[in-house]
């Protein structure tokens, strides 16, 4: 590897730690724009810490042994928290994200199948060619100006995965759309939950998410009720991720998805298969932005895995450099930033004690970002993925995917579909941060960039 590279003495932004642990009114004020802004220096060096809200006992653990303990959940302890349910309760209903106990397992024994569909050797021709449009779509901009990248990946992401659900490709319109509902719920559902802590009445909040959850579904219901029609009609079943959800039945009951359920499937899938890819995507490219050594490297990387053709399947498994930068992004900048899991039996957890009911913080940012787990934990160096002497961290301090029974099941898909991007874009553009204020990350239920990401984009030939 060249030394350029290694040398990039590059520290991305991040909210700077706040010198002390917030009180009460500060905590609500910080947390009110982001959960990532309340945190203080020690919240990056601590195995655990705890704090109080007026309604809820909150407890991080970062001591990698207690995640693996509370993540893996070997006797069915730690559910996810109903306080994080509550906020996704209007846009995804009782989905498989948010559900638990029996009512998960079953809902997981029926959409299994319908991941069939994101099987990667089968969707690498929908990834590959969204990821070709975006690059057309790129082009197609005024290159003159900086281009805000922050839309254009939850365009190119949703692309993929609604090409993947539905075998049809979404429109800029469509997805801008869903961009401006999905923002909508994001602004409104931080404040909203430090309202619920604080016992505060939502103020129209809740409202407002609900209606921005019903434009997300608007997206959903006419294409559900025409493929309901064309069966009905006797058409011929197509091969995706809605015929699958629609034939699958219940282990017990033989039951099929109710019309409602199958709309909160599709919501989850949509938004779990985009949102967090078009996050990390776009935190990946502006890395990318600020180091052109690594544009350099990968760009040789690429030409030489493909020897100057298309970018193929096979290819995929030689580009480690643009694999390492993916993982690199997502330890920087995890999309989801925090998981909360409920306490239901007593518990002490380094001399602290738990209460059924008291919330569980599991923070991929902070175990991330920790430098017990990873030197220059604020760094950007994807190198240190390739480094063996990282093997341990990278198994059990990296978890951007989450882990345990509650792990990702589309984390191969989104590193496929990243990684073609990546690929994509770096052989067609340079790009470059302009000059001026750096993105700022905020916390809401995904990692995304307050004033978007504005690029340099500049084509190659
Ligand atoms: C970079 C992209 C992605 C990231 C960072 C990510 C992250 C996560 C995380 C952290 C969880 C577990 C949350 C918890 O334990 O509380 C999760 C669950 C899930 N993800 Fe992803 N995800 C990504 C892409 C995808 C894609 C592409 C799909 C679908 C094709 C998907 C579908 C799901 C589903 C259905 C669950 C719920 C699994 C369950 O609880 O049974 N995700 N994801």
């Amino acid at each position: 590897m060249p030394d350029s590279a290694r040398q990039c003495p590059f520290t991305p932004p991040f909210p700077p730690p706040l010198k002390s642990k917030a009180g009460l009114l500060k905590r609500f004020t910080t947390g009110w724009k982001s959960w990532i802004h309340t945190l203080f220096e020690k919240s990056y060096r601590m195995k655990m810490g705890s704090f109080k809200v007026p309604t809820e006992t909150f407890f991080v653990v970062n001591e990698l042994s207690l995640v693996a303990k509370v993540m893996d959940d070997e006797h069915k302890e730690f559910p996810k928290h109903r306080l994080m349910n509550d906020m996704l309760d209007p846009l995804l209903g009782r989905s498989v994200f948010s559900t638990n106990g029996k009512l998960w397992e079953d809902q997981r024994e029926m959409i299994n199948p319908a991941f069939m569909h994101t099987n990667l050797k089968r969707a690498f021709p929908a990834m590959d060619a969204s990821a070709a449009d975006l690059v057309a779509l790129l082009g197609a901009q005024d290159l003159s100006k900086p281009v805000d990248i922050d839309p254009l990946m939850t365009h190119v992401t949703a692309d993929v995965i609604f090409r993947t659900m539905f075998g049809m490709t979404l429109s800029q319109q469509e997805s801008a759309r869903v961009y401006e509902a999905f923002n909508r719920y994001q602004k409104h559902v931080q404040p909203a939950m430090i309202l619920q802590l604080y016992k505060l009445p939502s103020f129209g909040r809740r409202a407002k998410m609900k209606a921005a959850a019903a434009d997300v579904h608007a997206l959903f219901a006419p294409i559900l009720a025409a493929r309901l029609e064309l069966l009905e009609a006797g058409g011929e079943k197509p091969r995706d991720i809605l015929q699958a959800l629609i034939d699958a039945r219940h282990p017990e009951t033989g039951e099929p998805f109710s019309r409602q359920d199958l709309l909160d499937q599709l919501s989850i899938i949509f938004l779990a298969g985009h949102e967090t890819s078009a996050s990390a995507l776009g935190w990946t490219f502006y890395l990318l932005s600020e180091c052109p050594e690594w544009q350099d490297r990968l760009l040789a990387e690429i030409e030489e895995a493909t020897g100057g053709g298309e970018i193929t399947f096979e290819h995929l498994k030689r580009l480690e450099g643009v694999r390492n930068l993916f993982k690199e992004g997502l330890r920087l900048y995890p999309p989801v930033s925090f998981f909360l899991r409920e306490v239901t039996r007593p518990q002490q957890m380094r001399g602290k004690s738990m209460s059924p009911g008291d919330v569980v913080i599991v923070s991929p940012w902070l175990i991330q970002r920790n430098a017990d787990n990873w030197t220059c934990p604020h760094s950007f160096d994807p190198d240190r993925f390739a480094d063996k002497a990282n093997a341990d961290a990278a198994r059990n301090a990296w978890l951007p995917f989450g882990r345990g029974p509650r792990i990702c099941v589309g984390a191969g898909f989104a590193q496929q579909e990243a990684m073609l991007i990546l690929a994509r874009v770096i052989r067609a553009f340079r790009l470059a941060h302009p000059q001026g204020r750096r993105p700022e990350v905020v916390s809401r239920l995904t990692l995304r960039p307050r004033h978007g990401i504005p690029l340099l984009v500049m084509p190659r030939r």
